[in-house]
């Protein structure tokens, strides 16, 4: 976690810290156009400052970004920057800001060294950890990317307080999911305020906590499985059923509310499977609810099946599905893609 800064207030420190990783260069900032107004000045005068040269590169924010005309325009920002293999790109923004700049880091002049600068608590918590990067194609989501690490990770918690709920609800998901993966600590933060009005609120002042905690948890599963082949593929908890949520319902469905409805789906076919502990849905939809997301969706199997089908983390005739065992632990479990069917009948209430 060394190379992993949070807390609040970084973000006007972040040339002091970028600094500290790398000899000062130019300094190619990507961000988008929300982001950009609110934060964009702040991070280049803390660049400058530094001894920095910063070059700034905005495009529309949104996923409808996140592909081959952006990512073009990226690569010649930098190349009309004169941006070398001595500097450095900063990508200042949520997910798809991260995704697209660490492409673009990772190919332009076939490897520069990036930063993350994430300012939403999904890209905080999930995205901006690991070296995952990449666009989305025609043909479906991430699907055109490559690994590589950011030389840091910069998260100011105080760039949350201007974030809409919705994205709020993404990251909390993907909280909640780690909880479900054995963080005993972010588990013990979201129960002790289940019973509060607004989960948002009561989590503010242990935030820092959670986004820290967080980033612990994928670390550890990601570290023993930079490639995706074993351990990772728990972080996937979720999501094949919230993919396809995401998927059937035309992108209406969030990302992290698809996240819930699917990790709730898993553990109410688990029970019924004989997978998971009898409770363990009912705690789940509990947890999932108090963060004011849902637990089920009226799509039907059959919508969400073809949907999930698309899925190009499926291989071949088999599926690895994710199944809690109980509240705090999850087992890996590999089935024929038939079984998909039945699981999605007894999950999806
Ligand atoms: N690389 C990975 O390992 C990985 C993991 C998970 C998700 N992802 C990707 O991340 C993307 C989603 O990321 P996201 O949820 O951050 O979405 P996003 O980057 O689209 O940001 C969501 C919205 O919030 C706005 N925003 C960002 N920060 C803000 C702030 N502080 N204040 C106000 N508005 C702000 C953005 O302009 C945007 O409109 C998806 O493309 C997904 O595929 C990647
Ligand atoms: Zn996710």
């Amino acid at each position: 976690m060394k190379d992993i800064h949070l807390g609040s207030g970084l973000l006007k420190n972040c040339g002091d810290i970028i600094g500290a990783a790398h000899k000062p260069c130019r300094a190619a900032i990507v961000t988008d156009y929300t982001v950009g107004a609110i934060y964009v000045t702040t991070v280049a005068d803390s660049l400058k400052a530094a001894g920095f040269e910063p070059l700034i590169f905005a495009f529309e924010a949104g996923e409808q970004s996140k592909n081959f005309e952006t990512y073009e325009k990226i690569v010649n920002f930098l190349a009309d920057s004169e941006i070398t293999r001595s500097d450095i790109a900063v990508a200042s923004g949520g997910g798809v800001v991260g995704d697209l700049t660490g492409f673009a880091a990772a190919t332009y002049m076939r490897g520069i060294d990036y930063v993350q600068l994430p300012t939403t608590l999904l890209s905080m918590v999930d995205s901006s950890v690991g070296g995952k990067t990449g666009i989305d194609l025609e043909a479906g989501k991430n699907l055109c990317g490559a690994f590589r690490k950011p030389l840091c990770v910069i998260s100011d918690t105080d760039t949350l307080d201007t974030l809409e709920d919705k994205y709020f609800g993404d990251g909390l998901a993907e909280i909640i999911k780690y909880a479900m993966l054995g963080n005993e600590k972010i588990m013990e933060l979201l129960s002790e305020r289940i019973a509060s009005d607004n989960m948002r609120d009561a989590l503010k002042p242990v935030m820092d906590e959670l986004v820290a905690e967080s980033v612990k948890t994928k670390l550890s599963f990601v570290e023993e499985d930079f490639l995706d082949n074993g351990r990772r593929k728990y972080l996937n908890f979720g999501h094949t059923i919230g993919h396809a949520v995401e998927h059937a319902s035309r992108y209406a469905v969030h990302h992290g509310a698809a996240v819930a409805i699917g990790m709730c789906a898993m553990a109410r076919a688990g029970e019924k499977l004989g997978y998971t502990e009898a409770g363990t849905a009912a705690a789940l939809e509990e947890l999932v609810r108090a963060c004011a997301l849902p637990t089920d969706t009226i799509i039907s199997p059959d919508d969400l099946e073809n949907s999930a089908l698309s899925d190009k983390k499926r291989r071949g005739s088999e599926i690895d599905l994710i199944f809690p065992t109980k509240p705090g632990h999850c087992e890996l479990v590999t089935l024929p893609v038939s079984d998909l069917h039945n699981i999605l009948c007894l999950g999806v209430k």
